[in-house]
């Protein structure tokens, strides 16, 4: 008795142990969990998040792939008929679609992009939907957001021309520069090696149509900033120029796990 009394707690831990790394591997969902330890499962948060599949957060949110929009707006405008200006591009395709579809789901998405749940969600508050509101707020999380526009801005930004040395913005420079390889063959290779994008895919696609690049840098700018992206070595570089100086020289880690994982497979 005195024995079991003694490794009790460590039976306990392995049982913790187990339970998290059934959840790691599987399912997230149980019969008895009611709506609120669901809305607080710790899938939500650091550290759980980072390690989670798109699968598990869709046992419980399936609608975020299933909802389509409305045939028409309340007001009587027909999706089918409605095109908005950063739907105007060449690689934009298909019928209207919902935001997390147009990221996951559409063909166009699949082809270049492989975006994770955790690709954008990082986590938020869902008691005030604000970090700094006591002491005890978690302050790394994003304010009154669910996701840290910083994401969205690496492709929705503003097209750096002036950066480049080009004459103006994208629609101006491209009478005489026609598409971005022609620089770009040369210049700054080295892109596109993260978990969410397709790098091959990518360059495969702008060889046929230069909106390709355009899309992600400059086509479809939400933000009247671009990103300040990493700046990799690439075969032959040049040194940085002076807007450069401060840059990091690599993408964030979270960006680089499966990457390397899958490289070395
Ligand atoms: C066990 C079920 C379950 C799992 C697994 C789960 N969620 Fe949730 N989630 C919920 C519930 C319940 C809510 C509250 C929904 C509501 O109030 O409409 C919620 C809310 C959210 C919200 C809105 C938060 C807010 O403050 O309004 C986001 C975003 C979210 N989940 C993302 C995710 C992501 C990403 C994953 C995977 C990493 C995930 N969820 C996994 C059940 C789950
Ligand atoms: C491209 C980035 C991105 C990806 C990828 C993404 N989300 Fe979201 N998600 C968002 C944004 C932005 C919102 C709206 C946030 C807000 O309202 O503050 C959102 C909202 C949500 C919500 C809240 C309910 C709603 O419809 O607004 C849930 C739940 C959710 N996402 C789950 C998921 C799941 C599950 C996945 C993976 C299958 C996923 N998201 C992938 C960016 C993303
Ligand atoms: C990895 C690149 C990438 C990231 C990150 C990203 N987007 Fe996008 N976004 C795209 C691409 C590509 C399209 C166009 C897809 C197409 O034309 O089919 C798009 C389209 C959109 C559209 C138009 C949808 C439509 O149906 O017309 C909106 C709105 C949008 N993104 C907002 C966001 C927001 C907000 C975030 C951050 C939460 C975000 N995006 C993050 C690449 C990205
Ligand atoms: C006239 C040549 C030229 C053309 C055409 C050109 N670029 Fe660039 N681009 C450059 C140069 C030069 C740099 C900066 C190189 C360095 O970092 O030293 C650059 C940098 C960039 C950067 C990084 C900017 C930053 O702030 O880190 C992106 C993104 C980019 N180009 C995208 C594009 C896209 C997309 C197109 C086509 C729509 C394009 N470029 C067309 C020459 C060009
Ligand atoms: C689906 C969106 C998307 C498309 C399409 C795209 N980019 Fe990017 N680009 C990004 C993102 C996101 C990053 C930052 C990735 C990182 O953190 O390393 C980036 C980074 C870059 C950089 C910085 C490279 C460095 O030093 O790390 C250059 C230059 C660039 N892109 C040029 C291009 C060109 C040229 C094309 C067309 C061949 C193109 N991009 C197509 C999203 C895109």
């Amino acid at each position: 008795m005195k024995l079991l009394g003694r490794y009790l707690p460590l039976v306990g831990l392995l049982i913790l142990i187990g339970s998290q790394t059934a959840w790691a591997s599987g399912s997230v969902v149980s019969k008895s969990m009611d709506y609120e330890r669901a809305r607080w499962h710790p899938i939500h948060f650091k550290p759980m998040i980072d390690q989670a599949t798109d699968e598990q957060c869709l046992a419980c949110h399936k609608e975020i792939l299933d909802h389509r929009v409305r045939k028409a707006s309340p007001a009587g405008v027909k999706a089918d008929e409605a095109l908005a200006w950063y739907e105007t591009l060449n690689t934009y395709a298909g019928e209207q679609e919902t935001f997390h579809r147009r990221h996951l789901m559409t063909p166009y998405a699949k082809k270049i992009m492989d975006m994770k749940c955790n690709t954008c969600h990082q986590g938020n508050d869902p008691r005030e939907e604000t970090a700094n509101s006591s002491a005890t707020g978690r302050s790394d999380l994003i304010q009154r957001k669910h996701v840290d526009p910083n994401v969205c801005l690496m492709c929705h930004g503003q097209f750096p021309y002036k950066h480049m040395g080009l004459p103006g913005p994208w629609p101006e420079s491209e009478k005489a520069f026609h598409t971005c390889l022609t620089c770009h063959a040369t210049i700054r290779t080295h892109r596109h090696q993260v978990n969410f994008l397709k790098a091959d895919a990518i360059e495969a696609a702008a060889k046929k149509d230069s909106d390709v690049c355009y899309g992600c840098h400059g086509g479809r700018a939400w933000y009247r900033i671009s990103y300040p992206y990493p700046r990799h070595d690439w075969p032959n570089s040049t040194p940085a120029p002076d807007w450069a100086k401060d840059r990091p020289t690599e993408s964030p880690a979270r960006f680089l796990k499966p990457v390397k994982a899958a490289a070395s497979k």
